[in-house]
């Protein structure tokens, strides 16, 4: 054999290893992927069919799909300084965002502006609005600490829909097992960076107890919380001040997790219907 023949073997086993090495690697992908996917909860009681089934790391929340501000046009995100998106925000009046107290702790309302109707953050779609004043809750002592709720009053009213508040006759949103849509621009997992694009995603309400044993220092006079035994779907870094919706109204405000979507540890929400009636003087 010349050393001609030899090489063109020697080039021809070389490129069957590396065809062989992509094939394990598409294959521990695939077993990867069918493994998230048995993981991640089912659609049956959240009532959302399309929530957790696909999985495509590029484009997904914590478990969730991608969504529009065109259906959800109260779905706001607040900038710093800098112009990068920081928090989420729920437009509940034309000139009042509801967001958290911490969003508003490494900042100051002269620097956020209101993005409102721009579903893919590298567009320039919809309407940005100065903040003209910051409400931070009195009752705010730190995350998990409190009422982590702000209201920060727009330069620009919009002109999207509102989202209406739930309020204490909404007991019934709060009952263990019943599906919300939590949704924002926040990271996709617990290590990613803030996702591109609004995303959504159906978690379940969650009881007092269940709570409590995620957070011993749960106060469910002003928390709820939402997440699957399992894990798998939950809000993230990022999220923090955006909605959770059940029923057509917002009943809970992102605030904290431990890490996101683990197992027994679900995402933490500001209880808006015990609170509602102390922030209307805030809200016109
Ligand atoms: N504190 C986070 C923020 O500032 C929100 C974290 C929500 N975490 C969770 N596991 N649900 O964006």
């Amino acid at each position: 054999m010349t050393n001609g023949v030899r090489d063109g073997i020697t080039a021809v086993r070389r490129i069957l290893v590396l065809a062989g090495t992509a094939l394990l690697i598409v294959l521990a992908g695939a077993a990867g992927a069918w493994a998230s996917e048995g993981a991640t909860p089912g659609a049956d009681d959240t009532g959302d069919g399309g929530s957790g089934v696909v999985v495509d790391a590029g484009v997904r929340v914590v478990g969730g799909a991608r969504t529009t501000t065109d259906e959800h046009p109260w779905a706001v995100f607040l900038t710093d300084g800098a112009g990068f998106q920081f928090c989420g925000g729920t437009l509940v009046a034309p000139t009042k965002v509801l967001t958290a107290a911490h969003c508003m702790a490494t900042t100051s309302p002269q620097q956020v502006m209101v993005v409102a109707g721009r579903d893919d953050k590298q567009s320039t779609t919809g309407d940005t609005s100065a903040v003209t004043s910051a409400w931070v809750s009195p009752e705010f002592e730190g995350v998990g600490k409190g009422a982590d709720l702000a209201v920060l009053t727009l330069a620009t009213p919009s002109t999207r829909t509102p989202l209406p508040l739930a309020g204490p006759g909404d007991e019934a949103l709060y009952q263990d097992g019943r599906a919300a849509q939590v949704y924002g621009w926040g990271a996709t997992s617990e290590s990613a960076t803030p996702s591109r694009y609004l995303l959504t995603a159906t978690v379940p309400v969650r009881g007092d107890d269940y709570c409590r044993a995620g957070d011993r220092t749960f106060d469910a006079r002003r928390l709820t919380c939402a997440g699957f035994d399992q894990g798998g779907v939950d809000s993230c870094q990022g999220d923090s001040g955006g909605p959770l919706v059940a029923a057509g109204k917002l009943i809970g405000v992102t605030s904290f997790g431990d890490g996101c979507a683990r197992a027994g540890r679900p995402g933490y929400y500001v209880r808006v219907a015990t609170l509602r009636d102390a922030l209307r003087s805030q809200l016109t």
